[in-house]
């Protein structure tokens, strides 16, 4: 059984600190309300931009929608700039539906890091600081960062980041093992993390290659930290979360897998519906098929090692409705009984 005690930051309590991490086009609303059910301690939304925040892009706020079962949940914002930052979390504070705000200082991705946003704030974490202290200064809500042990080996490291991190007023921080520089290439440095574990006196949360529960201890074990947070080892398994707080839980059957398989797409249609009613421009797919699409990924996932996945996939782009989804997954689970 792992041992890990409820946690704690701000007014925050995270019972049980095994969280679900923020992954652009994956954890929307539907996808955590599944990972809650199945035991996430807590969620974060999709990235979202403090500039289309500002710019009061309709885009923009569908990321920001929650619902009842998300809680604890932070609103998570990347950017440049820190009047932007600041503007965009005190939106967020003002909707009243977020218990705390994340700010993202780790994603690679060359759109982001080109605009000096997400890692690139590493390469100068002075900057970083300069964002967490006045978001802290202008909102109530707690504040924390998601980052990386660092852009590659030529900048400031994962200490020198975590240090100023926490002296500008940060509330807890999560870090990704892994140079961002790397993506997601190679082993997530635990290490590292074990590291800023002894340096910080803020909670840290540990992240990076955890796809079972064993991964889990392991991380916990080796590095020491408060609270562990998984990412692609969600999708398509939520009930890692189950397995992490009980190891010996069994595991999901066919039955299990298919229930949630609909939960999950009947939640995304619902979902994609609500988003399209408040849109002011016709979007490119109607919502049911634009749900459909977003759901591709996750059932490659769900079904995962079944007979027949392959061919259902391939057909899945002529399925555009729950029924024939569910009636196709219903002939890959007989396959496999
Ligand atoms: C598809 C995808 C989208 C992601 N989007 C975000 C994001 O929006 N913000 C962020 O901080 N990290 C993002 N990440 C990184 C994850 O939160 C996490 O740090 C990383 O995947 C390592 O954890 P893992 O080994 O458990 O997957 C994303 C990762 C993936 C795979």
């Amino acid at each position: 059984m792992m041992k890990i005690k409820p946690l704690h930051f701000g007014d925050v309590t995270i019972d049980f600190p095994v969280v679900l991490a923020p992954m652009a086009g994956y954890t929307d609303a539907a996808f955590r309300s599944i990972c809650k059910e199945q035991g996430a301690g807590a969620c974060y939304t999709e990235v979202t931009s403090a500039e289309g925040i500002r710019r009061d892009s309709q885009k923009t706020f569908q990321f920001l929608k929650v619902s009842e079962l998300d809680h604890p949940i932070a609103g998570h914002i990347f950017g440049k700039s820190v009047e932007a930052m600041v503007e965009a979390a005190q939106y967020i504070e003002k909707l009243g539906c977020f218990d705390w705000i994340d700010l993202n200082c780790g994603c690679p991705v060359k759109k982001v890091v080109r605009r000096g946003a997400g890692a690139a704030l590493m390469k100068e974490p002075e900057e970083i600081g300069a964002i967490v202290r006045a978001v802290k200064n202008a909102v109530s809500l707690p504040v924390t960062v998601k980052t990386r042990v660092g852009f590659s080996p030529a900048f400031p490291d994962h200490l020198t980041i975590a240090k100023i991190v926490e002296d500008a007023g940060a509330d807890m921080i999560a870090v990704h093992g892994r140079l961002a520089c790397n993506f997601h290439k190679g082993d997530a440095d635990w290490e590292k993390l074990g590291e800023i574990k002894q340096a910080v006196k803020i909670p840290v949360i540990g992240n990076g290659g955890v796809f079972t529960a064993e991964d889990a201890m392991d991380m916990v074990r080796i590095s020491g930290v408060d609270g562990v947070m998984v990412a692609r080892g969600a999708v398509g398994n939520p009930w890692l979360f189950e397995q992490i707080k009980d190891p010996t839980a069994s595991l999901p059957t066919l039955g299990n897998r298919r229930e949630v398989v609909e939960k999950h797409l009947s939640r995304l249609v619902e979902l994609t519906s609500s988003t399209a009613e408040g849109r002011r421009r016709k979007a490119k797919y109607d919502p049911l098929q634009a749900a459909c699409l977003h759901f591709r990924p996750h059932l490659a996932q769900y079904l995962k090692g079944l007979r027949g996945r392959r061919v259902l996939l391939q057909e899945l782009n002529n399925l555009k409705t729950v029924e024939t989804i569910m009636d196709a997954v219903d002939n890959v689970m007989e396959q496999n009984q």
